[in-house]
């Protein structure tokens, strides 16, 4: 499912808060186990460039009002997927979401540890397109900078992380099921860089997307199991101790034969320089 809170954001928050044990239900039938998806528990403290995304106007006070992740990737900037940004997402435009912080250091979101920082500035990339997903990058500057060893690397071009068959990790908060099930602390579930074809494969053009090998990359098992889900957008897959991708969509969660897609930090990099 490509769009996770639409149907979840159509109710009052009211209800919503209510029914809070499950805030960012979703629709979507899917197969897995635990996770991420597949995944155990881990904490920030151990990667620190972990963020969550967090308005709890919008998605309640429970779980410190996570919906998307993201990364640090300077002291004062953080990387996400342009689509958390969205009114899908938001329920509402962004520009009536007034409470979005960047949550640090808080590997169990029931608890007030780390630090909510409010952008100061935030730029969603002009050139992400809906349909196919590419270009699904967002930028959000800190009102406060966070420690120089907090920081995640980006891989650029030509950096062997990309290679097909490498080891990858995904972190988030997202959806451990496929079934609407939060948990409160951060997952992360391990999975291996996909070859273009193969991605290219799964992902011809569908309802959920098209997979673009320029400006995105795919990761996962091959027999399904291990991926993020929904609630995880936005959040980091580290390879070789560096940010290759942004966790961006694809069907289901954990599916065989439907990988996880994620926004290619190579192509971020560049991206960002065009536009200074
Ligand atoms: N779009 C989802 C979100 O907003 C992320 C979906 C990732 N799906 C996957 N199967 N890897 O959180």
């Amino acid at each position: 499912m490509r769009r996770p809170f639409a149907r979840a954001l159509t109710v009052p928050l009211a209800v919503l808060v209510a029914a809070a044990v499950l805030p960012l239900a979703s629709s979507a039938p899917a197969v897995a186990d635990e996770g991420v998806i597949g995944g155990s528990a881990v904490k920030t403290s151990d990667h620190p460039w972990v963020v969550a995304l967090s308005s709890r106007d919008r998605f309640g006070g429970m779980r410190s009002g996570q919906f998307c992740g993201g990364v640090l990737v300077a002291r004062s900037t953080v990387i996400t997927a342009a689509h958390c940004m969205s009114e899908e997402v938001l329920g509402v435009p962004r520009n009536r979401v007034s409470d979005l912080k960047v949550i640090a250091g808080r590997t169990d979101l029931r608890t007030t540890e780390g630090v909510e920082i409010p952008p100061s500035s935030e730029w969603i990339n002009p050139d992400y397109d809906s349909r196919t997903n590419s270009g699904d990058v967002a930028v959000l500057t800190l009102s406060k900078p966070l420690p120089a060893g907090d920081v995640l690397p980006m891989a650029e071009e030509g950096d062997p992380a990309y290679k097909a068959g490498t080891k990858a990790s995904v972190y988030g908060w997202g959806d451990t099921t496929g079934t609407g099930k939060y948990p409160n602390t951060l997952r992360a579930a391990q999975v291996q860089v996909l070859a273009d074809a193969v991605c290219e494969q799964a992902y011809p053009g569908n309802a959920d997307g098209t997979y673009m090998a320029k400006t995105m990359l795919c990761a996962g098992e091959l027999g399904g199991g291990k991926d993020a889900c929904q609630g995880d957008s936005g959040g980091p897959l580290v390879a070789q101790g560096k940010l290759v991708g942004l966790v961006s969509w694809g069907s289901g969660c954990g599916r065989p034969k439907s990988p996880g897609v994620y926004t290619r930090v190579s192509d971020v990099v560049k991206v960002l320089q065009q536009h200074g």
